[in-house]
């Protein structure tokens, strides 16, 4: 068999797993998860999270995947033994399901791109007697829908299909500094924008009461969305450190990824509370919608939208794109290491069953809330919550020594890092599980 593949540079790894955390979930969701979430109540939930189970999980796929360098159903087994196969079969469900919903919604991002070429946000509204959610159904469902679903597939496809230096590795170098440098941009105009200071306020003055008071619905909503925007839960960590030859420093690398995609989608929330408000919109309730009817009606409102705009869309659809291919890549590893197929086939044939199985969601929005309701409440957890177990209780000794690699001894940190998987991060996980399970 041929050697595996590997990165070709460190900033290569870094900046694939940082292309996979951002993207639709800083956009997209972590926005309307913020409104539904009642704003800044929700914002500290998540960051707390994401310091306190994000760091020590991102931590837990890496070592898992850079030690037995195989796709997640591989690794989880060269981990913790054969019965493990199971719960790395569901890693790549996930992915498969995940997939599928998550290039529909990039499809309908470059519809909203497209649309801005086409004429200014207003003058579509117009055609709608100015009703974005109508405008939105009307665009978003159907033959176009398809149409869009199967370009972006076939991109991420082509990319997956070329490898990881020749494929991902590039694509990542371009796209991710680009989609950076579009969103501080939008970022400074937002600034500019008259109501901006009612759009940070909103997304940034917790109530301590907010939080208190519905924490059995931020718990899980937190969780979900943090897993959802690290990449965690479902094995593209896992698969991405699984192509780091040389040991490095994991730890390090983690701090960097998880910096990235935090500070970008608080970047992202600096761009879009301040454009709703600006566009006298309201933020909250829109749940899917939200980014889609909120920004098109502050886009045909502000001066200067139709560019805007359309840059928004464009940005938005690129950091799709850089994780789609991660989603792709842990199904695709696993066809490659488990079945023997080769990478351009294996790449192209779960493409194809992932096309197909998302093909109901741009017939009908319901879809959409079926998968992804269960995917980050429920299953992201319990991905996660299997990656603590095993790296917790299965296996501890050689996830420290894993870790240790490129480190050095870590000596009680080393231990602070089980225990606290041990105990309080699994019963945490348990509790957001259950909670999301009851919600959902
Ligand atoms: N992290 C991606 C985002 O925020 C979504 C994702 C989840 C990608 C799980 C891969 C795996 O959009
Ligand atoms: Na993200």
């Amino acid at each position: 068999m041929a050697q595996r593949e590997s990165w070709a540079t460190r900033t290569g790894f870094i900046l694939a797993a940082v292309g996979s955390a951002v993207g639709l979930g800083n956009i997209w969701r972590f926005p309307f998860a913020t409104a539904d979430g009642g704003g800044a109540a929700f914002l500290v939930m998540y960051l707390a999270f994401i310091a306190l189970i994000g760091f020590p999980a991102i931590l837990a796929e890496f070592v898992i995947g850079r030690k037995a360098e195989r796709n997640p159903v591989g690794a989880l087994v060269a981990y913790g033994g054969n019965a493990w196969k199971y719960v790395g079969g569901i890693f790549v469900l996930i992915g498969v399901v995940l997939l599928s919903y998550y290039s529909v919604i990039a499809g309908w991002f470059i519809r909203y791109f497209l649309e801005g070429f086409r004429g200014s946000y207003a003058s579509h509204l117009t055609s709608y007697n100015g009703d974005a959610q109508a405008m939105f159904f009307d665009i978003s469902f159907g033959m176009e829908s398809v149409i869009l679903h199967t370009v972006f597939m076939a991109l991420t496809i082509g990319i997956v299909a070329l490898g990881i230096r020749q494929g991902i590795e590039l694509a990542v170098k371009v796209m991710v500094p680009a989609l950076i440098v579009l969103l501080v941009g939008l970022a400074v105009w937002a600034f500019t924008l008259e109501g901006a200071g009612a759009g940070y306020s909103y997304y940034l003055s917790p109530e301590v009461g907010a939080i208190t008071a519905n924490w059995t619905e931020l718990l899980p909503a937190a969780a979900g969305q943090a897993f959802f925007t690290l990449s965690l839960g479902m094995g593209v960590m896992i698969t991405y450190a699984s192509y780091l030859r040389e040991d490095r420093n994991l730890a390090k690398d983690g701090v960097t990824i998880i910096g990235f995609d935090t500070g970008i989608a608080f970047l992202a929330g600096l761009v879009v509370f301040p454009v709703f408000f600006a566009g006298d919109i309201q933020p909250d309730e829109g749940g899917p919608l939200t980014i889609f009817v909120g920004m098109t009606e502050a886009f045909a409102n502000i001066t200067g939208g139709q560019i805007l705009g359309l840059v928004f869309f464009g940005t938005v659809v690129i950091g799709a794109l850089s994780s789609a291919i991660s989603l792709l890549e842990v199904v695709t590893s696993y066809a490659i290491d488990e079945k023997g197929i080769e990478r351009w086939k294996a790449a192209t044939g779960v493409g194809v069953l992932i096309y197909l199985i998302g093909l109901p969601v741009t017939y009908d929005i319901i879809f959409l809330e079926v998968y992804d309701g269960f995917i980050d409440a429920v299953l992201l957890v319990f991905g996660a919550l299997m990656v603590m177990v095993l790296v917790g209780w299965v296996a501890p000794k050689a996830a420290v020594d894993e870790l240790e690699k490129g480190i050095g001894d870590l000596g009680t940190t080393a231990q602070a890092w089980v225990w606290a998987i041990r105990v309080p991060i699994i019963i945490v996980l348990v509790v957001s599980l259950y909670l999301g399970i009851v919600e959902y």
